[in-house]
């Protein structure tokens, strides 16, 4: 589905340029949930920028592929990757005002994203919009659709964010820390959300995550990286379970044992 391979991304300024990714490869395969892991400034965000064309403008990609549906992505032109993004690729990034325009209405912002790749009346638009907020669990939609980005609560906006991706049923969603904005409290109901719309639409999904315990949760395979470079990957039951790196085997060490896990049960005598 897509496949990441070479993917090296520097930032420059006027003196320097700095390697931010080097070497990146790793696969999103059909229909399977992929976690990114690793620490902070490891280079997780920016490699999901590359592939989606969204760096800041001192980010460059310097090498290596990111082929999807046919196409290398680093090298698509601007037109090819708004489409590919509206419509095959749905992207929910870390927080969720950031990604929603705070002067348009949620009802204008849904017409906008339809609009982009067909034509639709304002009653199909109403129509399709509300249903989808209804499959995102938004309370009370025909008023949220009325209003703004501001008068939303966080979990509430990242409600919108996903049916807002969702909209053109893309087969592959990726997501950026989507829950870390968030309180505790909801964080789980919106990765429970993003789980549910990937696995009805038998959907690929890349989530981007610091923590392993939603990996081992809602993926199926994870990549690990550290300091730029992509030091891991398998599936999520063999490198849990015996890690090669050494830098895997210490953010293992690092999560606390689950109180069902066995080893928890050795601690606490259970
Ligand atoms: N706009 C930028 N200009 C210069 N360097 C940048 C920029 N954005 C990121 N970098 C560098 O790229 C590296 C990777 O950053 P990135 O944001 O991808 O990390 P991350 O793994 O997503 O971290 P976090 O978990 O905190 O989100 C960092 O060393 C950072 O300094
Ligand atoms: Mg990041």
């Amino acid at each position: 589905m897509l496949t990441v391979s070479g993917l090296t991304t520097e930032f420059r300024t006027r003196v320097s340029g700095v390697r931010a990714i080097e070497d990146i490869s790793f696969e999103v395969p059909q229909g399977v949930a992929v976690g990114l892991v690793g620490e902070t400034g490891s280079g997780k965000s920016v490699t999901i920028r590359s592939i989606l064309g969204l760096l800041p403008v001192s980010g460059h990609v310097v090498g290596g592929r990111a082929d999807f549906d046919g196409v290398d992505l680093l090298r698509a032109n601007r037109k090819q990757l708004r489409d590919i993004r509206g419509r095959r690729i749905g992207f929910v990034a870390q927080n969720p005002f950031g990604s929603l325009n705070p002067i348009l209405s949620i009802e204008k912002q849904f017409a906008n994203v339809i609009r982009a790749h067909r034509k639709a009346s304002r009653a199909e638009i109403r129509a399709l919009a509300l249903a989808r907020l209804e499959s995102v669990q938004v309370r009370g939609p025909e008023r949220v659709l009325r209003g703004y980005a501001h008068e939303l609560s966080g979990g509430m906006a990242q409600r919108v964010v996903i049916a807002l991706a969702m909209l053109h049923d893309p087969p592959l969603v990726i997501a950026d820390e989507p829950t870390t904005a968030l309180d505790v409290t909801v964080q789980r109901q919106i990765l429970d959300l993003i789980d549910a719309q990937v696995s009805e639409g038998n959907r690929s999904l890349l989530l981007v995550t610091h923590d392993l315990g939603v990996v081992a949760q809602y993926c199926r395979r994870v990549v690990v990286m550290k300091s730029g470079h992509v030091v891991e990957s398998g599936a999520v039951a063999d490198v849990f379970t015996s890690p090669e790196h050494p830098y895997t085997k210490q953010l293992l060490a690092a999560v606390p044992p689950a109180p069902w896990s066995s080893a928890a049960k050795e601690v606490t005598g259970a």
